[in-house]
């Protein structure tokens, strides 16, 4: 049985650590935050959720890494999230230096953790936790991709009177609004998408999707926690049950896309050594312009944290 610790109490921190419980699949989860109070009382309250709900999984609150000892797995909430007419990218100075601080105290207790990467802006916050974390590329990834097909799954559901269940969608590229998700790779129980909807229809969709985190953001005046929480809790429980399951997570490209030295949305393999296969999908030209696009925005990004000195 694992021990899985989850950095940053916040909205999707607590409800990665909830969720996972009830699943009822890791010996224990460890919160940890800066505000060790607010980690510890969102602990207690999880473990007293146990008996109602009939699981066994363990949840320590703390603001010592010390406990953190030995984690299997690490998932890096901890950061500021985006406020109303601000994008992804605008976290960088702030969070960069977070998740690196952040990923240096875990390696100092765990050896060889696997370590998802949640904290915005994503693609460059899971490069800087693969740098700081000096563990191989299967090990370190981010979440995004489960969370940006949601949306697009949920749209759809909606739009065509469907159960969400029923879609099955694919999403490339960066976690921003140059985001490309794949309408040629969506099937409603198998039949294709292009069947079932009209086309005008399916690009609102796909436009109404890339711009998911800030409807979310504009509603609430803070960014989305139940739908990130439950994606990173998936991929948790992939790799802890060996699933072998197929999501579009954030990795680190060395030439499959074109692409060289970039963490980008792309489908993966995930089991008990993290991410076991990065999959190419045979991309048209429309397609692979979209995912150039994206590519180039998370660039720019890489560059500001490059310039950084975290
Ligand atoms: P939040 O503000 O509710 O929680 C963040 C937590 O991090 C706070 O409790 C704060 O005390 C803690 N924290 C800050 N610095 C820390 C440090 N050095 N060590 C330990 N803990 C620290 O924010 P929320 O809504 O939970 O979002 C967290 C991050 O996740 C944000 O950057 C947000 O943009 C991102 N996010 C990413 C998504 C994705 O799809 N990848 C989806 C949703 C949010
Ligand atoms: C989201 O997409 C803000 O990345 C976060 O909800």
């Amino acid at each position: 049985m694992s021990k899985v610790t989850v950095v940053g109490a916040g909205n999707v921190g607590a409800t990665v650590a909830n969720v996972l419980a009830h699943n009822d699949l890791v010996r224990e989860i460890v919160l940890l935050d800066i505000k060790g109070d607010v980690a510890r009382g969102k602990a207690l309250d999880s473990w007293q959720q146990a008996s109602v709900d009939h699981y066994s999984t363990r949840l320590v609150g703390t603001e010592d890494y010390a406990l953190t000892a030995n984690s299997d797995i690490v998932v890096i909430t901890a950061g500021i999230p985006r406020k109303p007419g601000m994008s992804r990218d605008d976290l960088i100075s702030t969070n960069a230096k977070i998740v690196s601080a952040v990923t240096r105290s875990i390696m100092e207790h765990s050896k060889n953790p696997i370590i998802i990467v949640v904290s915005n802006p994503l693609d460059v916050m899971t490069f800087a936790a693969y740098q700081a974390s000096g563990l191989p590329k299967n090990r370190v990834f981010g979440m995004a991709g489960i969370l940006d097909t949601a949306r697009y799954r949920a749209f759809l559901a909606t739009a065509l009177d469907v159960s969400p269940k029923d879609i099955q969608a694919m999403l490339l590229g960066g976690h921003g609004d140059t985001m490309v998700p794949l309408p040629r790779y969506t099937t409603v129980s198998g039949i294709p998408v292009t069947d079932m909807i009209d086309a005008d229809k399916l690009d609102a969709i796909v436009e109404r999707t890339k711009k998911g985190g800030g409807e979310l953001v504009k509603l609430m005046g803070t960014s989305a926690w139940y739908a990130p929480g439950a994606a990173a809790a998936q991929m948790v429980a992939a790799i802890v049950r060996d699933e072998k399951r197929i999501f579009p997570c954030c990795a680190l490209l060395e030439g499959e896309y074109g692409q060289e030295g970039i963490f980008l949305g792309v489908p993966v393999k995930l089991g008990t050594n993290g991410i076991e296969q990065l999959i190419e999908l045979n991309l048209n030209e429309d397609e692979m312009a979209l995912m150039n696009t994206s590519a180039n925005h998370v660039r720019e990004v890489l560059e500001v944290y490059k310039s950084m000195d975290v």
